[in-house]
């Protein structure tokens, strides 16, 4: 390996969320979505040149972020964008509620796959709409859509959106292309516009292949919001570089109305510079940290099957977000983390803060080097057995 994953690098002190929330030092945390790993050098660079410069005023966005990203998701996924699809925003979560306040409004209704990161909620309930359930279902130690029950939702003429995860953050599923056919053609056929929140895109593993939703055909292409950033990737969250990809310029019209309403026009000095860096010099990088990754996921399915069979692993085909059943604990989710945080000094996310239909599960974040996953697995072993 060319990048060094396994380097230890002290977090706390840094204003991470990750790592200095906690009052407790001892507080080992393996919840949010961010990495405990240095990003690409390329990235680190480009920043550093930027600072160099020592002036940081307003910014425009240059050509080649545009250029960038259009290059990067023609070679990782095949999809061909244009320039005008592309809308900078300062982050995933700013653009959803972008796109809620542009398309949706109060009391309509949303659909969202539960169990589902759980900040689409709060966005929804933010403008002042519900979410409406879409459940997955759980059958043998695996999730898939429920499409009568979708047929079902959609139908309900106050719902005017649905918000996808693709690939899915917390079960870590990558929907195949028949489950996204079903998911557009019950959605056009009610007139519902689906946002297709594609964050974790990238950070898939061998056997599997994520496909851009506006990729399906052309009225996937035309009906469709996608929201996507080098943030998960790359470990840029604090960075704050996303964007929309919209083909309708009819749609393009009502989010930009907005953004400008809101004033979330502009990028700041350091957006550009790290997503420019990150898709045009992080592929190495990135194929290493997914090796990396996959490797501490077959590292946490070995621990748990000598140490805590009890406890079943979901199968992982995206993310670092590993999703744990703990039904045979026979403890409600809220007090599995609880008693971990308390009492073991392990941060992971209880089940239910996904939906309701996540109890009975724990969410691990695995993208730490592997001397710190296994002391967190030990901490897990540590409480399962003073059950
Ligand atoms: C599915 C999903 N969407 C959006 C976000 C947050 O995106 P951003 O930090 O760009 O607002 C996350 C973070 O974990 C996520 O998992």
């Amino acid at each position: 390996m060319d990048f060094d994953f396994d380097k230890v690098i002290p977090r706390q002190n840094t204003n991470s969320v990750k790592w200095d929330l906690s009052a407790d030092k001892n507080v080992l945390p393996m919840w949010v979505a961010d990495m405990d790993f240095a990003t690409a050098p390329a990235i680190t660079e480009a920043l550093a040149m930027r600072v160099s410069h020592g002036i940081f005023g307003y910014t425009i966005t240059p050509p080649t972020f545009y250029d960038a990203i259009i290059s990067w998701w023609q070679s990782r996924h095949a999809f061909p964008l244009q320039k005008d699809w592309l809308m900078p925003v300062p982050g995933v979560l700013p653009a959803l509620s972008v796109i809620i306040r542009a398309f949706a409004k109060q009391g309509d209704k949303i659909i969202v796959q539960s169990p589902v990161y759980n900040h689409f909620f709060i966005s929804i309930q933010n403008c002042g709409c519900e979410a409406l359930c879409n459940n997955l279902v759980y059958a043998n130690g695996n999730y898939s859509m429920d499409f009568d029950d979708l047929e079902q939702k959609a139908a309900d003429s106050s719902v005017k959106l649905m918000l996808l995860c693709n690939p899915h953050n917390p079960v870590g599923r990558v929907w195949t292309k028949d489950e996204l056919l079903k998911v557009k053609e019950i959605c056009t056929r009610h007139n519902v516009l689906v946002i297709s929140d594609e964050i974790h895109s990238d950070i898939v593993y061998d056997g599997f292949k994520h496909i851009p939703f506006a990729s399906l055909d052309e009225s996937a292409t035309k009906h469709s919001i996608t929201c996507a950033s080098p943030s998960k990737t790359f470990n840029l969250a604090g960075i704050q570089s996303a964007y929309m990809i919209c083909a309708n310029e009819d749609i393009r019209k009502k989010l930009e109305l907005i953004l400008n309403e809101q004033d979330t026009i502009f990028l700041n000095a350091f957006s550009a510079e790290a997503l420019i860096a990150a898709y045009r010099h992080g592929v190495e990088w990135m194929n290493e940290l997914k090796q990396y990754l996959y490797a501490n996921y077959i590292f946490l399915l070995d621990f748990i099957s000598r140490e805590l069979p009890q406890i079943k692993i979901l199968p992982l085909q995206a993310t670092y977000l590993v999703w744990i059943e703990c039904k045979a604990l026979h403890k409600t989710s809220d007090d599995i983390a609880n008693a971990l945080l308390q009492k073991h000094q392990l941060w992971v996310n209880s089940g239910t803060l996904y939906g309701a239909n996540g109890e009975g599960f724990i969410r691990l974040n695995i993208a730490t080097p592997r001397v710190l996953l296994e002391k967190g697995l030990n901490k897990l072993k540590d409480f399962v057995n003073s059950q």
